[in-house]
């Protein structure tokens, strides 16, 4: 069989590269779906532990579904074998923040500068999230490599940390951003098994749905958590208002739960990097640069919290539950809990910390001195004060019989309203929740001025 049957083969092999979590997850919905893949990063001891069935990063189902068809992916160091064997070729690299907030493209043009020359015929499709416009560049450096045979296809990617094969295997929509029409049709047919909606546009507007999107969803959450803390301010309860504007289809009933924000590898990344991206263009994106404000301010509200219940934090012991940016995955980045860390230490105090995901060796990311704790009432034992910071279904567990007395002043501030006054009071705690009227509901609420 010549190399150009088997690239273009009904069993033709995929390539991704990038083995994070975009590639990995890419990587393995494509083989669940039958296809042979390669996948190819540059870091040889995280190929060499894929290799040996290890995931470097703790997703629900992801380890399984490697397992499961480990024997239809296989992984290299070399991203040039990819080019070799597959006709169409995944991108899925990270593009971190430089200090600036633009993206960081350098380990995208490396997985261009590794085409082979006379490639092709090649579908390049990118997956991972960038600027808008760099569709458009990596065309003009494929066309003065003489790459004609590359097509470039924008495939944005949607999936969220900890329901992520739920999410890739289950999409609400496919864009598929290209300049012909015909390379659409090859990457829609290729995510068609899982069903969503699949819309086909130019490259440019692909590229913008995906950071328009995550701005928008980011927007949402700063407007409920100011809407929070108007609430906490005027007797009313975000929970219910939110559940109230939830109920007209226009809003939508996600992404409204007010917290101590977002945080975790995309919203604050994109969010940046969309308001440089239209600052760039001589664009100033007023409302991205608030949420952005408000997020980072929400983030060091307990700050403030626990100063007005506890006076000097010099010396007081407060445990922070929850470290990972959100529930179901062990990531910390952006998250609040390092940021409050910080802020807490600063002021003195000494912080006990637990996260049921998150390994110890994430000590290092916390203030000297932070202690570890194995458990919710090791961390709460002997505190002045606990932060729920991530709503872990496991901290419900703050309601056993007798818990709170571990405490040596019960206070607890919930972040993330997992709990309801009525419940923790019950439990004989002091609730602070976000958003939240002073008192019980149907007793009178204070009030407050200002
Ligand atoms: C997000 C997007 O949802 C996903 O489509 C994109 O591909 C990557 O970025 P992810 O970062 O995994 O996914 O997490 P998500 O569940 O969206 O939560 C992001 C942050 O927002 C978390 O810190 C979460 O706690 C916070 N959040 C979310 C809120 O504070 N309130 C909400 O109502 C929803």
């Amino acid at each position: 069989m010549s190399s150009m049957k088997a690239r273009q083969g009904p069993d033709a092999t995929i390539g991704v590269v990038g083995a994070g979590y975009v590639g990995l997850i890419t990587a393995a919905a494509l083989a669940l779906l039958g296809h042979r893949v390669i996948c190819a990063d540059v870091n040889d001891a995280r190929v060499r532990a894929l290799r040996a069935g290890q995931v470097p990063f703790f997703e629900p189902g992801l380890a399984g579904l490697l397992a499961e068809h480990r024997d239809r992916i296989t992984f290299t160091t070399a991203p040039a074998t990819v080019f070799d064997k597959a006709g169409i070729v995944f991108v899925t690299v990270d593009t971190p923040p430089l200090p600036s907030g633009e993206a960081d493209l350098s380990r995208v043009e490396s997985v261009v500068d590794a085409i082979p020359p006379g490639v092709g015929p090649l579908t390049l499709v990118m997956k991972s999230t960038v600027p808008v416009g760099t569709g458009a560049t990596v065309r003009r450096v494929l066309d003065q490599r003489g790459l004609f045979r590359v097509r470039y296809v924008a495939n944005p990617e949607f999936l969220r940390e900890g329901s992520a094969v739920q999410d890739v295997t289950h999409p609400d929509r496919v864009i598929v951003g290209c300049d012909d029409p015909a390379d659409a049709v090859v990457v829609a047919a290729l995510w068609a098994p899982f069903g969503g909606e699949s819309m086909t546009c130019d490259v440019a507007s692909a590229e913008m749905i995906k950071l328009a999107s995550n701005a928008f969803l980011a927007t949402k959450i700063s407007f409920v958590n100011e809407i929070a803390n108007v609430c906490e301010r005027v007797g009313a309860d975000v929970e219910v208002v939110a559940r109230g504007m939830g109920h007209d289809h226009r809003i939508g009933a996600s992404f409204l739960r007010a917290g101590i924000g977002y945080g975790g590898s995309c919203f604050p990344k994109d969010v940046l990097a969309l308001m440089q991206l239209a600052g760039n263009s001589g664009y100033r994106f007023r409302l991205l640069a608030a949420v952005i404000e408000v997020n980072e301010l929400q983030k060091r509200r307990v700050v403030a919290t626990l100063r007005e219940q506890l006076g000097d934090l010099r010396g007081r012991r407060i445990a922070l539950l929850g470290l990972a940016f959100k529930p179901g995955t062990d990531d910390m980045r952006e998250a609040t809990s390092v940021v409050l860390a910080e802020a807490l230490a600063a002021g003195g105090a000494t912080l006990v910390v637990h996260d049921p995901a998150v390994p110890p060796s994430a000590l290092g990311l916390l203030p000297a001195g932070t202690v570890w704790a194995r458990g919710t009432t090791e961390a709460i034992s002997g505190a002045d004060a606990a932060v729920i910071v991530t709503e872990w279904p496991q901290y419900r567990a703050l309601l056993a019989p007798g818990t709170s007395a571990a405490m040596a002043r019960p206070l607890l501030v919930d972040g993330r309203n997992l709990l309801t006054r009525a419940e923790a009071e019950d439990a004989g705690y002091q609730w602070l929740g976000i958003g939240q009227p002073a008192a019980r509901s149907g007793e009178p609420a204070l009030v407050r001025a200002g």
